[in-house]
């Protein structure tokens, strides 16, 4: 895809609680931009969603974050405003996302966050996180942050740093 070596960082954890899953989210989002892109990956119930509340609650936002199944954008409007987008029931899914303006969105000055990314893949800039959720068991997700180009490859390596912080302290 053209990246010069170093521009892509790739960390895999895992939260044993929903409320771990959000407060990824929640680190995450004293760093975002307007602008940025998150990819969010992961089947039913992975727990996407559920990193889309803490990345709310981290930008501060009170009102309920639920998918936005039926109307596919969900905007919120924090500093920067939040567009949480669902791609999951897009049928034929780059020409409705050009119809519902997800390109217009990408460029926009908010975060976007995208769940079923994948089925939007070709529309979605090189420069972006991707965040892919696994389900384990019950309560436990297998998480993989990479980060794509410079500034993203920064972003996921602080995440990092915060999240291991923050483990540690509280291991010790
Ligand atoms: N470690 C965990 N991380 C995230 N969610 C968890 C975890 N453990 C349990 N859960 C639960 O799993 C469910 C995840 O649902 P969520 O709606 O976030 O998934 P989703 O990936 O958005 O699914 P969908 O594709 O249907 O939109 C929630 O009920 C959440 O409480
Ligand atoms: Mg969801």
């Amino acid at each position: 895809m053209g990246h010069t070596p170093g521009s892509e960082e790739a960390w895999v954890l895992t939260t044993q609680a929903a409320k771990e899953t959000k407060r990824l989210g929640a680190l995450l989002a004293p760093f975002l931009r307007p602008g940025d892109i998150i990819a969010l990956r992961g089947d039913l119930g992975a727990g996407k969603t559920t990193f889309v509340q803490g990345v709310a609650r981290g930008l501060g936002i009170t009102r309920p974050v639920t998918s936005p199944s039926f109307i596919l954008i969900n905007e919120y409007p924090s500093t920067p405003p939040l567009f949480h987008i669902d791609c999951y029931r897009l049928e034929d899914a780059d020409a409705e996302a050009r119809d519902i303006g997800l390109e217009d969105l990408l460029y926009d000055d908010g975060v976007c966050v995208i769940e079923w990314a994948d089925r939007v893949a070709t529309l979605l800039p090189p420069e972006r996180i991707d965040i892919t959720l696994m389900w384990l068991g019950p309560d436990e997700r297998e998480i993989e942050v990479r980060g794509h180009g410079t500034r993203y490859t920064a972003l996921v390596r602080k995440l990092r740093q915060e999240w291991q912080a923050i483990h540690e302290a509280r291991d010790s």
